[in-house]
């Protein structure tokens, strides 16, 4: 949303991706609450001025990056790990039948990650790939994966979008 040349159609899919994804965390602050036992007072007030900050992407960008950095995620495997040949063979197959399905098609005007998974997985940080690739694998009402994968798994796919797919 800070490039310029982004076209109108595709500002308005990534700005309804980010009203929902925002409107979804009220309720993520308080399964978090509950899963750690922990005060989330502080926690729900920074979400509402992250909802506030909705109309003015440099403002959201640089107080959802001072939110997130605030929450790494937590994950025990090693994402540097390269993929050995039979993980490559492995998750290449894992791949072709439970992802590529959707994940083939042609980039339209309203996604950025249809058909282009390998590039826009290499153009971004290890922190934020590994979160877009949870929510990917986690699915929605429209994929419902619900994420049968362990963190290995994850971590396979990780690498393999970032090393392997072109
Ligand atoms: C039923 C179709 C479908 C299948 C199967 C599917 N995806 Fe997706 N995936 C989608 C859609 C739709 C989106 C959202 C695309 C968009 O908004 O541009 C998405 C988004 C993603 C994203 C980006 C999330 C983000 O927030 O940027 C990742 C990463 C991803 N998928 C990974 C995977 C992986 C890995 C698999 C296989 C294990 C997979 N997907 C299987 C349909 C699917």
């Amino acid at each position: 949303m800070l490039e310029d040349s982004l076209s109108p159609v595709k500002r308005a899919w990534i700005e309804a991706r980010v009203i929902n994804e925002l409107n979804i965390l009220p309720l993520l602050a308080r399964y978090y609450g509950q899963e750690q036992g922990a005060d989330i007072t502080d926690l729900s007030a920074q979400i509402v001025a992250l909802q506030q900050t909705r109309q003015q992407p440099p403002e959201l960008h640089e107080v959802a990056s001072r939110l997130s950095g605030r929450f790494p995620i937590r994950f025990t495997v090693d994402l540097q790990r390269p993929l050995k040949i039979d993980e490559i063979s492995r998750t290449t197959d894992s791949f072709n039948q439970m992802c590529l399905g959707c994940h083939v098609a042609p980039a339209g005007d309203n996604s950025v990650v249809i058909g282009d998974l390998g590039s826009f997985s290499r153009s971004m940080g290890d922190q934020e790939w590994l979160a877009r690739l949870l929510g990917g694998v986690r699915g929605d009402s429209y994929t419902v994966l619900e994420n049968p994968f362990s963190d290995s798994d994850i971590a396979r796919f990780f690498r393999y979008t970032r090393d392997q797919l072109r």
